[in-house]
């Protein structure tokens, strides 16, 4: 079988990128005989001037045809007697850092393009950095528009030299320089009669031989289980995509997180019996006893892997969304989806020149190391060990869009050091002591909505029922344990966090606790419901409106708000997200504090 290639181009505008593939296919006689005569008749109206314009074969899309850049990732296939290629085109400015990203991701190779009448210019550190961050290993420098310089001997020694300073501080498996012309077409398919100083190989012929595929057989099987497949009751099968090592018949395999262990029954390579399985094959894999799996868990060879919650990472930004400092997300990695937290950006690294700033939030295209925090211990790797269980993608909760990609750098002792101590007497045991289930009635509002009076009238009544209760004020903690806190976005992120941190502890302790929080994000109360669990949850919505909080305003600060005098006011200049799915609304307008406090118990009783 004709072994594949997978590469990315990468070059800024007026590089030649798309000149470059399409006029060596063009010369390797790899188009067809119509599509060859369309590219004589389009170019004709296209931006060469009469010449044939290779660039119209590979720019994919028409918007870019019509501004001259490429905007999006284009996929192309192609294949020579050697190999298959799949080559990916992403465009090269800054503001497109995400595209080449998700482009250099699938790529095993990259070609970038670096401008000979030009020199080493800052884009090209940038390109480079991006596709180490996205774990290339392997580059090919192209010195194009050699033409344009004579085809100078001199002008690429220096380029050379000066690339090869650059590439130092990554760690490449192989990296090649060829001196070439997009447009005329020296070194891609045939040697350059015009430079016959360079003796290397062409570009095809380079990309035709060169051997990118890492010796796997030392490495041990790992197996991120994609799905459980249970056809009846007679098979359970444990299907993925081998990530590393092999596995045979027979082996003894391991299920992480649990540690059970197992004997390989049956293998199954798409539909084709096997005796062993090879890294990348897709594979449904049967054992001879009951072991708990489940999608997300990993199936491997390896007894020392460690389980890990916390990570250090390198991330890129790609939402429009800034990234916030303790904000909640769901991390994808492997096959595995579970709730992450950014604990700490440690610096952001600037994208063209590798130095390190410090930052509290990043912005589409920026690239930091952080580091994260997920809910559960799951099986995690360096990058550099296995890129299927060291890189991950970060989902916003909300919206469902890609906010980042990262690579683990490391994953962090602490978290592999601090162990769950368990203790004889639980939460069954202290709520039963006290005859009530415990639950943590989340009131959320506009300050003035007539939160901390709601919970403390609802308390009173619980008090006098026999509950044992706690109330938590917004107000109060911020006078001690949130007294570091203030109120622009991360610090309301932390501060919704720590409360629901203590109001875990306190319904362990068996209480029910209250809390009256402004808690505008609806972000922030699903991480609170996240912390605290699903089933002791009762978000109340105080529905005030803004209105009637400023006509009421208590405390004097709407006024001060207005006035400018408080930053970040909820309602005046920051949101107030009303929450999407509460379980219990209470409407204070038109309604006696009685009336209300009514209602609410009502409501409460029927879920305490
Ligand atoms: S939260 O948004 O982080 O949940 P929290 O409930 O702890 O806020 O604190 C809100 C209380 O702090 C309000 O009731 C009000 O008395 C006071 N406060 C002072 N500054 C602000 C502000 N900028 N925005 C909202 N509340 C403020």
């Amino acid at each position: 079988m004709q072994s594949l290639l997978k590469f990315i181009t990468c070059g800024s505008v007026d590089d030649g990128k798309s000149t470059l593939i399409g006029h060596m296919l063009y010369d390797a006689k790899l188009l067809f005989a119509d599509q060859e005569k369309a590219l004589l008749l389009d170019s004709k109206v296209g931006s060469a001037g009469g010449e044939i314009d290779y660039s119209l074969l590979l720019d994919g899309l028409m918007a870019e045809r019509e501004q001259g850049i490429t905007i999006d990732v284009a996929y192309r296939y192609f294949t020579t007697e050697k190999r298959s290629f799949i080559v990916a085109d992403t465009p090269g400015h800054e503001e497109y850092t995400r595209n080449m990203a998700v482009g250099a991701s699938f790529a095993d190779l990259a070609v970038i393009l670096v401008d000979a009448s030009q020199g080493l210019l800052i884009q090209t550190k940038r390109h480079t950095r991006i596709c180490a961050l996205m774990g290339i290993k392997h580059v090919v420098f192209t010195v194009n528009k050699m033409d344009i310089v004579d085809y100078s001997r001199q002008v690429f020694d220096e380029l050379k030299a000066d690339i090869e300073n650059m590439i130092q501080e990554f760690d490449f498996d192989s990296v090649k320089i060829i001196p070439v012309s997009a447009t005329k077409g020296d070194n891609l398919t045939v040697p350059s009669e015009n430079m016959e100083w360079y003796t290397g190989q062409t570009l095809l012929d380079y990309l035709e031989n060169i051997q990118v595929d890492e010796d796997d057989k030392e490495k041990e099987f790992i197996l991120p289980v994609q799905r459980v497949c249970r056809p009846d009751r007679t098979f359970r099968g444990f299907q993925g995509q081998v990530s590393s090592g092999q596995i045979s018949v027979g082996d003894e395999i391991i299920a992480y997180p649990s540690r059970e262990r197992a004997k390989v029954k049956g293998i199954l390579v798409t539909d084709r019996e096997e005796q062993t399985a090879y890294k990348g094959q897709a594979v449904n894999i049967s054992l001879d006893r009951e072991v708990d799996v489940s999608r997300g868990c990993v199936l491997s060879s390896d007894e020392n892997i460690t389980l890990s919650n916390m990570f250090t990472a390198t991330i890129l930004w790609m939402d429009d969304m800034e990234m916030l400092e303790g904000k909640n997300y769901y991390l994808k990695l492997g096959t595995k989806m579970i709730p992450a937290t950014i604990m700490k950006i440690k610096y952001q690294i600037d994208v063209n020149e590798g130095s390190r700033l410090t930052a509290k939030k990043l912005k589409k295209n920026e690239i930091a190391c952080c580091d994260i925090a997920i809910s559960d211990k799951i099986v995690i790797d360096k990058f550099k060990n296995n890129r299927d269980i060291g890189s991950f993608i970060l989902i916003d909760r909300v919206t469902n869009m890609t906010s980042a990609c990262g690579i683990v750098e490391h994953t962090l002792r602490r978290s592999e050091n601090v162990v769950w101590q368990q203790m004889d007497i639980t939460r069954a045991n202290r709520a039963s002591q006290k005859s009530q289930k415990p639950k943590t009635i989340w009131f959320t509002g506009l300050s003035g909505a007539g939160k901390s009076t709601l919970a403390n009238e609802i308390e009173k009544r619980l008090y006098a029922a026999g509950r044992h209760t706690m109330v938590l004020d917004g107000d109060n903690l911020r006078m001690g344990i949130n007294k570091n806190l203030g109120f622009d976005e991360t610090d309301r992120i932390e501060n919704i966090r720590r409360t629901a941190e203590i109001c875990k502890l306190m319904n362990d302790a068996g209480l029910i606790v209250l809390t009256s929080l402004v808690s505008p994000y609806e972000k922030d109360r699903q991480n609170a419901r996240q912390i605290i669990g699903e089933n002791d949850f009762i978000e109340v919505y105080v529905n005030t409106s803004l209105d009637t909080c400023e006509k009421r305003d208590v405390k004097g600060l709407y006024k001060k708000a207005r006035n400018h005098q408080i930053p970040n006011f909820t309602g005046i200049s920051s949101d107030y997200e009303p929450p999407v799915n509460p379980d219990i609304v209470v409407n204070t307008e038109g309604r006696t504090v009685e009336e209300a406090v009514a209602f609410l118990l009502k409501e409460l009783n029927a879920r305490l």
